[in-house]
């Protein structure tokens, strides 16, 4: 509803200070809405430069502790862990994903040793950086079959549940995985791990240096649009929402973000469930490589982030939690 009518109404009188627009502002930024993305590899004493990700690592194990200490003082609710699996390690079923000695399993049994309950730890279920085929799940005839892929994300999550993850994030876009999960968990004495389903993921462009990050990006030879959603949908999301809330999510997200605002805003007006979205690595790159060019301003980040806030999102799967305190101020 628009009231008042100019003259005797200027918007433009509660922009003239920098007080006035403070006090009228309507989203903010706390370090309480974010989710830190850290990638992990093997070895010791690395910190590697991740070439298609300016500003972002990967770490080897006896290095997670710096990130981890530096999320805590800065008071980051949750970690999200993605290996980098040697090649080696790769194969046809993916098998290293159920390997309990893996680098995600060593990686939250340190950290839950280390830090408690501090801090949230968060890990991805889904076999792509597992298989030599970068794909998400088990192939059968060149197409990623679904119930047999359930089959073995319920055993991968029953082990990073053992391993003490808080937060399981199934992100391969397989029809009733939630629901077999859960019902996994809660048989197994998992009944308060929680469960942020990636219901709404969409086949998009954006993944490219994720891909590179966790050494899929050449492995995959197709694209993943036969499980991941088509962008020209939208009312699909609410399907694949509704169907994961009632097969037991705790938490949804929305990915990509930036470009997928109008979805993150309906899923959050349909639904009364925290809804989480992710800033994924390509939206990432592409600013931070404007940013490095003199393209545009630094503040693009804070005006990218708040983005999320004004559609509705609870809290953003960022690239950039890691240097926020700079970012807010
Ligand atoms: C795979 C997975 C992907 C991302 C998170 N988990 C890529 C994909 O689906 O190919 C992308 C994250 C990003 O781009 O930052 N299960």
């Amino acid at each position: 509803m628009i009231t008042g009518k100019f003259p005797n109404l200027r918007l433009r009188r509660s922009r003239k200070s920098d007080w006035s627009r403070r006090l009228i502002q309507e989203n903010n930024l706390t370090p309480s809405d974010f989710i830190l993305p850290i990638f992990l590899i093997d070895g010791k004493n690395k910190k590697q430069a991740i070439n298609t990700m300016p500003g972002v690592y990967r770490y080897t194990l006896d290095k997670v502790n710096h990130v981890i200490d530096k999320a805590i003082k800065n008071k980051i609710p949750m970690v999200a862990l993605f290996p980098c699996t040697k090649k080696n390690k790769k194969n046809y079923l993916g098998t290293e994903a159920l390997n309990e000695d893996n680098l995600v399993c060593k990686a939250i049994q340190l950290i839950k040793k280390r830090y408690k309950n501090e801090i949230g730890i968060m890990s991805d279920i889904a076999l792509d950086p597992y298989t030599s085929h970068g794909h998400d799940g088990l192939i059968k005839s060149g197409y990623v079959i679904n119930d047999e892929t359930v089959k073995v994300l319920v055993n991968q999550s029953l082990l990073q549940a053992q391993m003490g993850c808080d937060v399981l994030a199934p992100s391969d876009m397989m029809d009733g995985r939630i629901g077999e999960i859960r019902k996994s968990l809660d048989k197994n004495g998992y009944e308060m791990t929680q469960i942020l389903s990636y219901a709404v993921k969409y086949a998009s462009n954006f993944y490219g240096p994720f891909r590179d990050a966790v050494g899929s990006k050449n492995l995959l030879k197709s694209n993943k649009k036969n499980y991941q959603m088509d962008f020209k949908n939208k009312n699909e999301a609410l399907r694949e929402v509704a169907l994961d809330i009632k097969e037991g999510a705790d938490m949804v997200m929305v990915k990509p973000g930036l470009p997928y605002l109008d979805i993150i805003s309906l899923v959050k007006k349909n639904f009364k469930i925290p809804v989480m979205a992710y800033q994924v690595s390509g939206e990432y790159s592409l600013l931070e490589n404007a940013i490095k060019n003199k393209l545009v301003d630094v503040n693009i980040i804070l005006e990218s982030l708040i983005a999320f806030k004004r559609a509705g999102a609870n809290a953003i799967v960022s690239y950039y939690a890691d240097r926020l305190t700079k970012i807010i101020k």
